[in-house]
């Protein structure tokens, strides 16, 4: 299998994902004014069960009435252990209309969700006429979501991005943290009277973004809930984008810009990049596999991490 490319990702910006409860419609017209690249509008876990069927409702509308640019417009179905997913699947599919790009499936557990929701979504499309074909997201957000994340990332054709979900993760996991995301009281190491807190979410982050990028999935970092915590985001959102993420959730407005922050590569990184590239096709030229720039060895591996910052710039340019 290694001798195969890895395969390349969707190419769209996906930095800043921003929420909004469907059972709010006031909201939808201050998403579509957003910076976020992608719209989730939610039926799941911000909406009541008694607003369930007026959320779908407000969501079908606003699909078709409300401007969303070029964005991504994605909404979030109610997850297949409650009795609302598969009206949602269904009332979508036949009555929103094509401005829809995505649905996201929370809490998957095994490939065979995303078989379930395949089957039903390919089955509307075609009764429906449908040309436009729906994509997914998942929330990775349980312990069998993590245990089968691989498989999960290899399940449908339609999957586009995966999400750590920390809340529901933690709970799934039994571990006791508070809040959602982000530092935690209690994971630190300690030595010589001093604390220093490591990144509990690490892990799964790691996992994630391996799984995803075996199979040209966009991996990206959920919710952080504390929104008056900028500097507690930003730092999150850093860790996420270190490992190779490509962008964060925002559960309030406040947190758009500063993901667009993080997962924007900033000129002086780009500048660096293009310099990397030159510098290697330098070397090339002259017969050489790796060169000096600024220092420290760059080799052809170093193309490949360049090309990275160089895409994700143009990507978020052309957008
Ligand atoms: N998207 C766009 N605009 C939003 C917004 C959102 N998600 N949430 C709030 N706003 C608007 C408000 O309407 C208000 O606008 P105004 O200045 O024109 O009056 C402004 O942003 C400031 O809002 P604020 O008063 O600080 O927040 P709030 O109390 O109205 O709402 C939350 C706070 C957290 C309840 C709300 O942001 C929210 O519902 N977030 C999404 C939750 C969600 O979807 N969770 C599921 C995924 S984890
Ligand atoms: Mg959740």
């Amino acid at each position: 299998m290694s001798f195969r490319l890895q395969p390349t990702p969707p190419s769209r910006p996906n930095r800043c994902q921003l929420f909004g409860p469907g059972s709010r419609p006031a909201i939808f017209e201050k998403m579509a004014a957003s910076d976020a690249d992608v719209i989730n509008l939610d039926l799941e876990d911000s909406v009541a069960p008694d607003d369930k069927d007026a959320a779908r409702k407000n969501i079908i509308e606003a699909i078709g009435d409300v401007d969303w640019g070029s964005k991504t417009l994605s909404v979030r179905i109610n997850g297949l252990d409650t009795p609302y997913w598969y009206r949602d699947v269904v009332d979508l599919l036949e009555q929103a209309s094509d401005r829809l790009d995505q649905i996201m499936i929370p809490k998957v557990g095994c490939a065979g969700d995303l078989y379930a929701v395949d089957a039903l979504v390919t089955a509307v499309e075609a009764a429906k006429g449908r040309s436009k074909p729906i994509s997914f997201e998942v929330i990775i957000e349980s312990a069998a979501g993590i245990s089968h994340v691989e498989e999960i990332a290899a399940a449908s054709p339609r999957l586009q991005a995966m999400s750590l979900g920390a809340a529901d993760f933690a709970a799934s996991m039994g571990m006791q943290t508070t809040g959602i995301g982000g530092t935690q009281e209690n994971y630190y190491m300690h030595r010589e009277g001093e604390r220093h807190w490591a990144d509990p979410w690490h892990w799964a982050q790691a996992a994630i973004v391996a799984a995803c990028r075996t199979h040209g999935v966009l991996p990206v970092d959920g919710p952080f809930g504390d929104f008056s915590d900028s500097e507690g985001f930003k730092a999150q959102a850093r860790r996420s984008a270190t490992l190779g993420m490509v962008g964060k959730w925002a559960i309030h407005p406040k947190q758009v810009a500063l993901a667009n922050e993080v997962f924007t590569p900033s000129e002086q990184a780009v500048l660096e990049a293009r310099e990397i590239l030159a510098a290697m096709e330098k070397a090339k030229a002259e017969g050489a596999g790796a060169t000096v720039y600024k220092g420290r060895l760059v080799d052809i591996a170093s193309i490949k991490q360049a090309e990275v910052i160089v895409k994700q710039s143009e990507l978020i340019g052309a957008a």
